[in-house]
């Protein structure tokens, strides 16, 4: 067979995949409802690299803040092992069977970041583990929102999660020594599903923006199918302004000090959100503050949206790594399950500790506080309010 023909074949299983997707996603509709549980499971997974240590320190703060609903049964936290590097290539999966079996007996899944290989490390080129997660539990929707009052910044970013560049990051085609070809995917409900997320995100919460970030100019098949479901959905929500600007001037307009206070909910395919969150949260003091949620109908993930940071372990600094993304992350988990006084309590306290009062500063080294006595402060907090 020529190598046309074997590159068209894995093209066509791919494409045969992709249908399948589009009619599960096209069955399933129903969002759970957390307050109808019984026992609502909190699944954590420490991850890798500082993973563990930030994990550990956002889960003391959950634990604490919900000591009543596990007494009495109402929430039960699940400590997840073996979604670490090690045994992931041991098993040579990116999220091993017996570990995404676990994941799925939980409600909402606390998790560390996780260790992505890239072609020339050490560990064999397997996929991403957060990639995996997203496309194994359909968390379609991530959420990542950036505010920095003092400067008018409050961004919420509603970024793509199953599809795009992600959809077949890992099962591109090496048509042969001289040509590669990667493929991005877009489907109608897709787009629609994170689209309406972030208009209803916009209605419940009394935005009046919404701004679909998009480079349908030059990629036009998938993106413009983006943007024709964009002006779609935005019928429905005739009370919410609408605009639409291209991924390039988009990242310059966030440092535009004129333009940028005027973005409220900023919605677009997955990898343009990738790229712009770590941009926006710089904004915030840099990607160990942010934290972001991975939503689906039926499971929710909540992380950090920085990795694993190994050289922190090499130099033996993990207990000075800053867990305020995973604290963030936290909060929203809390908002999700419907304990929004709780998520408020934490926030308020963490804002406290990280903008204002700060009596214990995080610098990542043996000057700063560590991660524990962090925690200690943040829950000193909470009792004050
Ligand atoms: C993120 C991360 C991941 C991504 C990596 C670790 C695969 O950068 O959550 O933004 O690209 O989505
Ligand atoms: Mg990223």
């Amino acid at each position: 067979m020529n190598k046309i023909n074997i590159a068209a074949e894995k093209f066509a299983r791919l494409i045969e995949q992709q249908l399948e997707r589009v009619a599960k996603m096209n069955e399933d509709t129903a969002f759970l409802d957390y307050a109808a549980l019984p026992e609502i499971r909190i699944g954590t997974v420490g991850g890798d690299g500082i993973g563990p240590a930030i994990t550990a320190q956002a889960q003391r703060v959950l634990e604490f803040l919900l000591a009543d609903e596990v007494k009495c049964g109402k929430v039960k936290f699940v400590e997840i092992k073996g979604l670490t590097i090690e045994n992931r290539v041991e098993k040579n999966q990116a999220i091993p069977d017996d570990v995404l079996a676990e994941l799925k007996t939980c409600h909402v899944i606390l998790k560390g970041p996780t260790t992505t290989p890239q072609a020339g490390d050490p560990w064999p080129n397997i996929e991403s583990a957060n990639v995996a997660m997203r496309k194994a539990l359909d968390l379609f929707a991530n959420v990542r929102p950036v505010r920095v009052p003092e400067a008018g910044i409050d961004w919420t970013f509603f970024r793509e999660n199953t599809e795009g560049a992600y959809a077949v990051g890992s099962q591109g085609v090496e048509v042969d020594e001289n040509l590669a070809i990667d493929f991005t995917v877009t489907t109608t409900e897709g787009s629609k599903r994170i689209i309406r997320s972030a208009f209803e995100y916009a209605r419940q919460n009394k935005k009046t923006l919404v701004t679909a970030v998009t480079k349908a100019n030059v990629i036009k098949t998938t993106d413009g199918k983006f943007l024709r479901c964009f002006h779609e959905i935005a019928r429905d929500y005739p009370g919410i302004h609408t605009d639409e600007w291209y991924i390039d001037i988009m990242t310059a307009k966030l440092i535009d000090k004129k333009r940028r206070g005027h973005f409220q909910v900023l919605v677009m395919p997955n990898l343009y959100g990738d790229i712009l969150t770590d941009e926006a949260a710089e904004f915030q003091g840099g990607v160990g503050t942010a934290g972001s949620a991975n939503i689906g109908k039926r499971y929710a993930m909540f992380e950090a949206i920085h990795g694993s940071a190994p050289r922190m372990v090499k130099e033996g600094r993990d207990i000075y790594a800053d867990p305020s993304s995973m604290m963030r992350a936290a909060i929203m988990l809390l908002n999700h399950m419907g304990y929004e006084a709780q998520g408020a309590r934490f926030e308020t306290a963490l804002d406290i500790c990280t903008l204002t009062a700060r009596k214990h500063v995080l610098t990542g080294r043996s000057d700063g506080a560590t991660n524990a006595e962090f925690a200690d402060y943040v829950m000193e907090t909470i009792q004050k309010l």
